[in-house]
This record gives structure tokens, sequence and C-alpha cells, in this order.
């Protein structure tokens, strides 16, 4: 996006869980757009391999541990970007985990797990970057939720409770900061190729039919659930992570890159 109206140069933008998948697809998309990239991810060697993305694509980043479900963490993530940058403009909170159980087999640990990295985690960086945000009376919050979090999906309950959390939430506190120049949206991807969904241990090896194979599966499930019939990818991500970080008019809402699956 070498647009002018979609620069965000001289802007600082963060990304959690931006070591790999869609977190390291919207960064490198930022970084194009002219950001400076902060990775953060739950180890330094894999936000290491983020800023390698970014730097790659010809960007500048830093590289940032944290554990998103730990309230110190968090505030010791936001005060090493304080210190560094003076401000946080763009912030996308879009770590994430999944696990697939029926209600009946889902054990608490997983509900916990679950709930404690994509909901606990989303409020506790929204926080902290609101914080820092109301000090330059500006600031772009992007929370990544899912196609999950406008429809139910079978054997997903705790994931689908966690990402419409993500998506109430996000539309509350857009409310609250909306007269202090700080947007809050939320992000629902469809389906994109990333370690969640590829491989045997991913969702499309998890749900591969007696005998199919993992390849024969993710094919399946992007033509049976995606009016496009293809996967999206983080680049596409990354293209809508931009838009959101521009529009200053945008805000609550639950926008998804979902190849026409949702309303
Ligand atoms: N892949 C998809 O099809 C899809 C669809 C809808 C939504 N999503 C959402 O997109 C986001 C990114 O998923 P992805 O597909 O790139 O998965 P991924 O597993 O490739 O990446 C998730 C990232 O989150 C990090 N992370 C996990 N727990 C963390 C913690 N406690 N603290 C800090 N970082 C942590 C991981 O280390 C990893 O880098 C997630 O929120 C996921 O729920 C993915």
């Amino acid at each position: 996006m070498a647009n002018s109206q979609f620069s965000l140069k001289g802007r600082v933008a963060l990304v959690t869980g931006g070591g790999r998948g869609i977190g390291a697809g919207i960064a490198v998309a930022l970084a194009q757009a002219g950001a400076e990239l902060v990775i953060a991810d739950y180890t330094m060697a894999l936000a290491e391999e983020g800023c390698a993305s970014v730097k790659a694509a010809g960007g500048k980043a830093t590289a940032l541990q944290v554990d998103v479900r730990r309230p110190e963490s968090v505030k010791a993530m936001i005060a090493s970007i304080e210190m560094q940058h003076g401000r946080l403009d763009v912030a996308v909170n879009n770590a994430g985990i999944v696990s697939l159980g029926s209600v009946t087999e889902l054990t608490v640990e997983q509900w916990d797990d679950v709930l404690d990295v994509n909901l606990r985690g989303v409020f506790l960086c929204t926080q902290a970057e609101i914080d820092l945000m109301r000090k330059a009376q500006f600031g772009r919050v992007i929370n990544t939720a899912s196609i999950a979090g406008k429809t139910g999906f079978p054997h997903l309950s705790h994931y689908s409770a966690s990402k419409f959390g993500v998506i109430g939430f996000s539309n509350a506190v857009a409310k609250e900061v909306a007269k202090e120049g700080i947007t809050v949206n939320a992000l629902c991807p469809g389906i994109v190729g990333t370690g969640m969904w590829r491989g045997e241990t991913g969702l499309s090896g998890k749900w591969a039919l007696p005998g199919e194979s993992e390849e024969a599966s993710w094919e399946r499930h992007q033509a049976s659930f995606l009016p496009q019939g293809v996967a999206q990818t983080s680049e596409d991500m990354g293209q809508m992570c931009v838009f959101l970080a521009c529009a200053p008019h945008v805000t609550g809402q639950a926008v998804a890159v979902d190849g026409g699956f949702s309303l």
C-alpha cells in the first residue's frame, strides 16, 4: 500500500504473537506502510524471527518477549516501548491459541488456556496500550478475533467464546475512548494456512476424515467453508490492519477478511 492515504510513516506499531503466522504478515505490511515495528512473542527467538521478516522486507523492527496472560509481563512490554520510543501509535493484539474438543470432552485446563491467551491477553494488552496512547490522544488498537467470533463452530466452543468476547470487548472499549483519538477494532480472519491450520497438529490434520491426507483435508475445508473457495493469507490480514491503522473514523467494528463467509 505505497499510497500516501495509507502511510504509517513516523508511527510506532506493536504486534503481539508477531513472530510467525498472521502476526508476522501483519508486521511486514505495517512496516511496508512506513511504521517502525515492535514484535512481541512468547519467546525471544520467535520475536527475533518476526523482526527478521520485517527487516527482509526493508523495515525496522525490535524484538520483545511477552506472555500476554501475565499482567506484569504486559506492563513491562509497554514500559519498554515507552522508554525506547516514547509513544505507541498502533497495537495489534494478535497472540492466540486454539485447541479442539466437544463441550463434554473439554477440560477446565483447555478452557482456561484458550480464554487466558485469547481474551485475558487482549484485555491486559489493550488496557496497558490505552494508558500510553492516551498521553498522545492518538491510537489504533486492533484485536485479532476470528470468524469463530461471529458464528459458533462445533468442537471450538471455548475458542468461539474467547473470540466472541474479543469482539464485544473491542466494541465496548471503542466507545469508552471514542473522543480521545483512539480507535479499537476487531479483525476476523477466515482460514489462513498458518501452524494453527496446517500439519498433523493443526486443525486440518485433526479434522482429516479417516484415510484423508492433511493436504486433502486443508483443500476440503477451504472449498466447503469459504464462498470464494480459497484460503486467506497473512498478507490479506496485513492489508486490513494497514487500513484500520490509517482510518480515523472506523471504530468498534468486527471486520472479517474471510472470502465472503460472514456478515
Ligand atoms: N490461522 C487462522 O486461520 C486464524 C483464523 C482466525 C483467527 N486466527 C487468529 O489469528 C491469530 C494468529 O494466529 P496464527 O494462525 O498466526 O497462529 P500461530 O500459532 O502461527 O501464531 C500465534 C502466535 O501467538 C503467540 N502466542 C501464543 N501464546 C502466547 C502468549 N501467551 N504470549 C505471547 N504470545 C503468544 C505464538 O507464539 C505465535 O507466535 C490468533 O489470535 C488466532 O486465534 C487465526
